[in-house]
């Protein structure tokens, strides 16, 4: 359950808005609860004057004092102060996620100049911002915090996977929708919509919210997590995987265990289907084993972790295996302390890998600089000594750079 709490001096406006469609039938059901304040309530009498003369000139600025009542009256120990306010964060799909995770929004409307500086410093733990324009009021910009917060609160929405496909849900614009008839005024509707094969539709939809989001706001690709987008598998292949795992032995269990956990954690996040190990002893492919059961009975989070680990002797069969699975010649990305590297933007790279459909193979300390599709510098952008450690932060750098590490957490406080 979620509450809103409005503080406006124009309390009719809102109240429509939590008695009408879909957000008044989410009233009703009970998944939100709302109550409107008129700080002019809580200011003094005779005249209950909520607003002022602003010092030094200009026009008129809410009072402090009354909007700070308002705010008392309403407030529960979990709840959040939102000023709406043109200088403040701006409001994007990520931020709707972490706010709808709240129990509690108190949203302040301001109005005329503004609100009083001091109340903004002393009550708000954020101020929020709908866009870079001007508005006469708070009203709308809660309105839109209101509406878009509770698009995603369980239930309020009757299809929960039609909010998951929605532009920004998952990073990038959404794909085109049509109803009946199937054809109107001579435009048909796309014929794999017609078909029934789910897996065509989805990935024709895959496709749509690609080209569009190319097309149109190439810009929001920069910070989308781009794995479920693509056609095939996402994979690591950790190269020279024998100095950590060899006969020499000479990093301990511990150590090893580590470095397994963190690479299969690293490689979970960003969406991968595996993290292949280059190891040409039987001996070695061996110890791995032992460790990944060592890994999977004192780590209760790691059950499945040899699922996501694949051994093989060298490089070719690591990519005639992928080859074989996704039934396409894998895209190959190079990292390597060799690697002189093509300059590489990062959002080139993502924009490619969007737009084919061949698996997408990062190689980390693997002499494949030749036969890459693209060679990337050093991740982490300064020159020391690599070894198999350091592989692990620079696939960590590289997948975090390039495909998004998933949904990222707005804090919603105090950040002056
Ligand atoms: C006319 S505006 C004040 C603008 C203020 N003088 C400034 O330039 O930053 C009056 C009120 O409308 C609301 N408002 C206007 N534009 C907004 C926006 N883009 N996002 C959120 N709130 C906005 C705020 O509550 C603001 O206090």
């Amino acid at each position: 359950m979620m509450r809103f709490s409005v503080v406006t001096a124009f309390p009719d406006f809102i109240e429509s808005y939590f008695t009408t469609s879909i957000i008044g039938k989410a009233v009703q059901k009970g998944l939100l609860e709302y109550d409107v304040v008129n700080p002019r309530s809580f200011a003094e009498p005779p005249h209950n004057q909520i607003d002022d003369y602003a010092y030094g000139g200009g026009g008129m600025v809410l009072k402090a004092e009354p909007l700070a009542r308002a705010v008392d009256f309403v407030k529960s120990p979990d709840a959040k102060v939102i000023c709406l306010s043109p200088q403040g964060k701006l409001l994007n799909q990520a931020l709707v996620e972490s706010l709808a995770k709240e129990k509690h929004l108190i949203l302040v409307c301001g109005h005329y100049e503004g609100i009083d500086e001091r109340f903004v410093q002393l009550y708000a733990d954020m101020e929020l911002s709908v866009g870079d324009y001007v508005l006469t009021g708070g009203e709308l910009p809660a309105l839109i915090v209101v509406d878009a917060v509770s698009r995603r609160i369980e239930g309020v929405v009757g299809k929960s996977s039609a909010v998951e496909d929605d532009s920004f849900a998952k990073g990038l614009l959404d794909h085109p929708h049509y109803t009946r008839p199937s054809v109107w005024r001579g435009i048909e509707v796309p014929e794999v919509l017609l078909k029934g094969d789910h897996g065509a539709v989805a990935r024709w939809r895959r496709r749509e919210s690609v080209a569009r989001t190319l097309s149109r706001r190439p810009d929001i690709i920069k910070g989308a997590f781009l794995t479920p987008y693509l056609e095939k598998g996402l994979y690591v292949v950790l190269g020279d995987a024998s100095k950590a795992f060899g006969e020499d032995e000479h990093l301990s269990d511990d150590v090893a265990i580590k470095l397994l956990k963190n690479a299969i954690s690293i490689a979970q996040r960003a969406g991968c289907r595996k993290v292949i190990l280059i190891l040409k002893q039987v001996t070695e492919r061996h110890r791995v084993r032992h460790l990944l059961s060592k890994l999977k009975e004192t780590e209760p989070d790691f059950g499945n972790c040899d699922e996501m680990v694949k051994m093989v002797p060298d490089i070719a069969k690591a990519f005639g295996w992928i080859r074989e699975k996704e039934k396409e010649k894998p895209y190959v990305v190079a990292l390597s302390s060799e690697s002189k590297g093509n300059e590489v933007d990062w959002n080139e790279l993502k924009i490619k890998i969007l737009g084919m459909c061949r698996p997408v193979v990062f190689c980390f300390q693997c002499p494949v600089e030749r036969s890459a599709d693209v060679c990337l510098e050093n991740p982490l952008g300064v020159d020391y000594e690599r070894d198999i450690l350091s592989g692990v932060d620079s696939i960590a750098v590289a997948l975090e750079k390039t495909i998004g590490f998933g949904k990222k957490e707005v804090p919603i406080g105090r950040d002056r």
